[in-house]
């Protein structure tokens, strides 16, 4: 988690540090900070609890100048969110500054064996006990920086990307990783480091990824370095990224969250342009071509992921069996890489990602590559790292999500496992050529009937309103839209701190049923497609109970309007496809009913947008 942030070149690093903070913030926003070292050669660190706004009024009336910096914005591990937790750290002596982005495992040990030798620590963190070592090492051996930064990360037992800085030594920044993300920016006489390209894109489009146990030797008018723990040299492989700022920007929303679901007309387009041709009746994607053979070996397929994601990889279960015929399991990633789970070379292992950095999702990956399995990754990060640590992959192409509750990467997912299950049935033929072309024609339907879900935003805000007072909410769907009441239940969970629980609509009489009365919401997905008549039929048993029914029906339905107490009505669409439509108005619904609560709808508390620690 959090955000790491670094610049040195000619001009003054503090706007620079704090707008990309601010870009980064979705990482994590508990507390933040900043080391500046000054022309007067002085390592001023600067830090608060609270959101990177806060660090700016903490810093009037202070001595932020400096062309060379770090800073970071926290989402705590090990202590909690105070402003002498927060980063950078310093060491003893102050000659050093540190901010990291993981969890140092080993700390305790290493701390104590610190403490023994006189070293103060100050906080509560895991990080502390690193900027102490490199010191400890740097004074004992008389090492220079980076010889302590390499000898220091031999001991470390964790995950880490770090950025260090030294009072005396203006010209350099010592920067590693493993297991969290680091990019290297190269612009004209200047550097950037940030944990994702965000910060970096509006200075250059030229960035280095690090690889694990590298270590970034920054420093002023030189060419980047990059060695790894040993201080073997590697050449840095230098790539463009294309990121358009106005991504990256609200664009006259009031918040991200909403911007990215109203965008999702625009971003499934995206996702399928050069992959779906209408006029030849073809879907190609181009990962799945590549490595047919593999795929169509495929005994089994396991689809590891974590939240959203796990609730697309569901979806995509049902596709990829139903389509193509193959068994798929879907397991939680943080379970799966734990387990010793039965894996063989003739399994392909679907790794679905929005921000590609998940820890459990890597680590889940890492082990099936351990055990000989194909890996295909369905990410949205470009570059990020479970991409990198696949075999072949496609990405969904959404544009960057900043609201941390997912929302257009969900229907970017579905929509490449629709992608992918259509290919691979065209292939094992397994899907009648009818079914085929009128499930692809209707994919290029989508954008369109997304947009007409858009304009019943104002409808579901006037709902929100009525239902802000509940504290509980159910979600029921079967079949493809069971996987959608999870997704429901979620959102509305993780922004406006509601509880609320997602079931198999036939579920529920064998529990949760106890649970309805007058005042619980539940939320009924109810469209024309599948097991209608028995939904039609668990919606009575709630209304029996006094219930309040949300119901979301195909447009024009006018049996469950009459039991119902709202119906949102959508346009029809396949049952295959429902998902990618009914999937919006719970978006919406979470989203006012967290505005209508004056919740901070695009940073919920104690979340983080993309979850690298265990
Ligand atoms: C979704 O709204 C969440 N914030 C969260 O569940 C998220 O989907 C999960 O952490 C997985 O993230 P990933 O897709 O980036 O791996
Ligand atoms: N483990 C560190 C801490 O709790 C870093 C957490 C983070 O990545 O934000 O301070």
């Amino acid at each position: 988690m959090c955000g790491i942030v670094g610049y040195i070149g000619n001009k003054e690093a503090y706007p620079i540090l704090i707008k990309g903070l601010k870009r980064l913030e979705y990482r994590g926003y508990d507390s933040a900070g900043v080391a500046l070292i000054s022309k007067e050669h002085q390592l001023n660190v600067y830090k608060t609890k609270g959101r990177v706004s806060d660090l700016e009024s903490f810093v009037t009336q202070k001595d932020i100048s400096g062309n060379i910096g770090i800073a970071h914005t926290r989402w705590a591990t090990h202590g909690e969110p105070c402003s002498i937790n927060a980063h950078p750290h310093y060491s003893t002596s102050e000659t050093l500054a540190l901010i990291h982005n993981g969890i140092i495992e080993n700390y305790a040990v290493l701390k104590e064996k610190l403490q023994a030798k006189g070293y103060l620590f100050k906080s509560s963190t895991d990080t502390e006990v690193l900027v102490q070592l490199i010191e400890y090492i740097k004074t004992t051996n008389h090492f220079d920086l980076l010889s302590a930064v390499q000898l220091a990360l031999g001991e470390v037992i964790g995950a880490y990307a770090i950025a260090v800085l030294e009072k005396d030594h203006p010209n350099e920044i010592i920067a590693a990783r493993k297991s969290s993300p680091l990019v290297i920016g190269i612009g004209e006489d200047e550097f950037f480091l940030a944990s994702d390209a965000t910060p970096i894109v509006e200075y250059t489009d030229r960035v280095v990824y690090l690889e694990d146990e590298e270590i970034a030797v920054i420093r002023r008018d030189e060419e980047l370095k990059v060695v790894n723990l040993s201080n073997v040299e590697t050449i840095p492989a230098v790539i463009r990224v294309k990121l358009n700022l106005g991504q990256l920007e609200k664009g006259g929303y009031p918040h991200f969250m909403l911007k990215e679901i109203f965008e999702q007309p625009g971003c499934i387009t995206d996702c399928m342009r050069g992959r779906i041709n209408l006029d030849k009746n073809n879907v190609v994607l181009s990962a799945v071509i590549d490595h047919k053979e593999k795929l169509l070996r495929a005994k089994r397929f396991i689809i590891v992921a974590c939240g959203t994601s796990w609730h697309a990889a569901l979806i995509g279960k049902h596709l990829i069996e139903s389509f193509c015929r193959i068994p798929v399991e879907v397991e939680y990633a943080s379970e799966f890489r734990y387990r010793d789970p039965v894996i063989d070379a003739d399994d392909v292992v679907i790794a679905i990602s929005q921000s590609g950095e998940t820890a459990d999702t890597l680590a889940a990956v890492e082990l099936a590559k351990s055990r000989g399995a194909f890996i295909y990754g369905i990410c949205n990060a470009i570059g990020s790292s479970i991409p990198r640590a696949t075999h072949t992959g496609s990405y969904i192409h959404v544009g960057p999500e900043i609201g941390v509750a997912s929302t257009k990467a969900f229907t970017g997912q579905v929509t490449v496992l629709t992608m992918l299950a259509l290919t691979l049935a065209r292939e094992k033929q397994t899907l009648s050529e009818p079914a085929f072309l009128a499930i692809l024609q209707e994919l290029g339907n989508i954008p369109a009937k997304m947009k007409e879900v858009m304009a019943l935003n104002d409808q579901i805000a006037e709902l929100a309103k009525i239902f802000t007072y509940a504290h509980n909410f159910i979600y029921l769907g079967r079949g493809y839209s069971y996987p959608v009441a999870l997704e429901g239940a979620l959102k509305l969970k993780e922004i406006s701190y509601i509880h609320a629980e997602g079931y198999p609509a036939a579920e529920m009489k064998h529990g949760p049923i106890a649970l309805i009365d007058a005042k619980m919401p539940v939320v009924v997905i109810a469209t024309h497609n599948g097991l209608y008549e028995k939904v039609i039929s668990n919606i009575q048993e709630i209304k029996a109970r006094k219930g309040k029914v949300i119901a979301i029906v195909t447009k024009g339905d006018t049996i469950i309007r009459q039991i119902a107490d709202c119906c949102i009505e959508l346009p029809e669409t396949l049952e295959c496809l429902d998902s990618l439509l009914t999937t919006i108005p719970l978006q919406l619904l979470a989203y006012h009913i967290a505005v209508c609560k004056g919740m901070d709808v695009d940073q919920p508390r104690n979340l983080a947008k993309s979850v690298t620690v265990e």
